[in-house]
């Protein structure tokens, strides 16, 4: 068998190449053309890259007797990703009614999807129940009784997993971190067995069918991982030796991280889900444990090398001090991670992907009124006002995390494949913003 691709460990998408222009391609599309005919700042999705992405994870998994992968929707999400995954077979990790709503709307099969997150509504537990089998990740015990109240009102099963904090930290930000003790996501080993003594009292409204962990995002090693399979390993063995319970299924969680710079050195995706499938393996064989059904959860390492940002250079300016700034037209609102925890990018110059480098960099400011609205801050491109920037690596929690600061509205988000180029997300106008907006009457006199 042919090297299995695994696009997080590239920085561009795997379509990408350079005409005979100088320009970036992907796709088999020229970006200026597409910047040209979709206007900038554009958001652009290489089709090709998502697929190569989750046939790794496919892959890597297939030795396993029985697994899914959930793409977790919050790193990109619209209509479009969410067809494209169901055709793909995967399932989806959704954390807002918007989320399942938008997987409902494009007919994602319900048994498929799992309803995580550490606030749940009313109105979303309901929603859940309501769209059919949809496996809901319980995060405190408040929440298993509102979920068993509501199962109950509307005369239905709810089939729960728990989310555990396995306090295993991986290689990460502080703010992307999610399995250390203070997290404020999942149930604390010790509250385990008093929550699963809860589960078993209440009536059958409630199903606790598995357990499952988030260590955290943009993760590249391994270790944290084993750590926190045996940890859930060892609660499988416990509560079928003190409840007589076999839980038949473990999520691991997703947050695989992707190459953003030269010096990112994530595990390729396809090893990646070999080394956990084979790991859950082991770990549940020395235990002498069936082999429960294995889920994971990737988002970024599914959608990130996918995106790229087409960005208009707009100003230049030199400071006495020799810092050079290069004015986009997007920025922190469009892609908040630099500012919100410092994420840092690779760029191009995408009309003249062979320009030398320069020995000094540049800094690629934003637009936006925050003086950290800097995109890359130390950039070594010879870029002049008017070029087209590329940057790389924003398939994931870019268009998801997105805002209207300074009253702008979000970009268009095109999908490449096969040489054509599909608007999934229209561009916002300033009408879109304005739409949502009331004036109270005694304004108006
Ligand atoms: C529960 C859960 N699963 C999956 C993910 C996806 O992580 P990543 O995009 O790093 O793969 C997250 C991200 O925060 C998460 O909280």
């Amino acid at each position: 068998m042919p090297p299995v691709e695994s696009p997080n460990t590239k920085i561009r998408p795997s379509s990408s190449s350079i005409n005979d222009k100088g320009h970036l391609v992907i796709g088999g599309l020229d970006t200026v053309d597409l910047a040209e005919q979709f206007g900038t700042p554009l958001w652009v999705m290489d089709e090709t890259t998502i697929t190569a992405a989750v046939a790794a994870y496919k892959e890597g998994l297939s030795a396993y007797p029985d697994s899914l992968v959930l793409y977790a929707g919050k790193a990109f999400l619209c209509l479009s990703m969410c067809h494209l995954l169901r055709r793909h077979g995967i399932g989806l990790d959704v954390v807002s009614g918007g989320e399942l709503h938008t997987a409902c709307q494009a007919s994602f099969p319900a048994e498929n999807i799992y309803l995580h997150g550490n606030n749940k509504s009313e109105g979303e537990i309901r929603q859940a129940l309501i769209a059919g089998n949809v496996k809901i990740v319980v995060d405190s015990e408040s929440e298993l009784s509102l979920v068993a109240s509501i199962a109950r009102q509307l005369g239905r099963r709810a089939r729960i997993l728990l989310r555990l904090i396995p306090g295993v930290e991986p290689d990460t930000h502080q703010h992307i971190v999610t399995g250390h003790e203070e997290s404020k996501f999942g149930l604390a080993l010790t509250d385990l067995f008093p929550v699963v003594r809860k589960i078993i009292s209440l009536d059958s409204a409630v199903e606790l069918i598995g357990l499952h962990s988030h260590i955290g995002s943009q993760s590249h090693a391994m270790e944290p991982y084993w750590q926190m399979i045996d940890i859930l390993a060892d609660c499988f063995v416990d509560l079928q030796a003190s409840f007589g319970l076999r839980l038949s299924q473990i999520d691991v969680g997703g947050g695989l991280g992707i190459a953003y710079n030269d010096n990112d050195r994530p595990t390729p995706i396809y090893e990646w889900a070999k080394g956990i499938a084979e790991h859950v393996t082991s770990s549940f064989q020395q235990r002498c444990l069936p082999l429960p059904k294995l889920l994971v959860e990737p988002g970024r390492s599914i959608a990130g090398t996918a995106g790229v940002t087409l960005y208009r250079a707009g100003h230049k300016k030199r400071l006495p001090s020799g810092l050079t700034y290069l004015f986009l037209d997007g920025g922190m609102a469009d892609n908040p991670r630099p500012i919100t925890y410092d994420a840092r990018y690779t760029a191009a110059i995408a009309n003249r992907m062979n320009a030398p480098a320069p020995l000094t960099p540049l800094s690629l400011a934003g637009r936006y009124c925050e003086s950290g609205d800097i995109i890359i801050k130390e950039a070594f491109l010879s870029a002049e006002s008017g070029d087209l920037i590329a940057v790389f690596g924003t398939g994931a929690y870019n268009l998801s995390m997105a805002s209207n600061y300074n009253r702008t509205g979000r970009p268009a988000c095109i999908l490449l494949s096969a040489g054509k180029a599909e608007i999934i997300v229209e561009r916002e106008t300033v009408d879109d913003l304005l739409r949502q907006d009331r004036v109270p009457e005694r304004l108006l006199r």
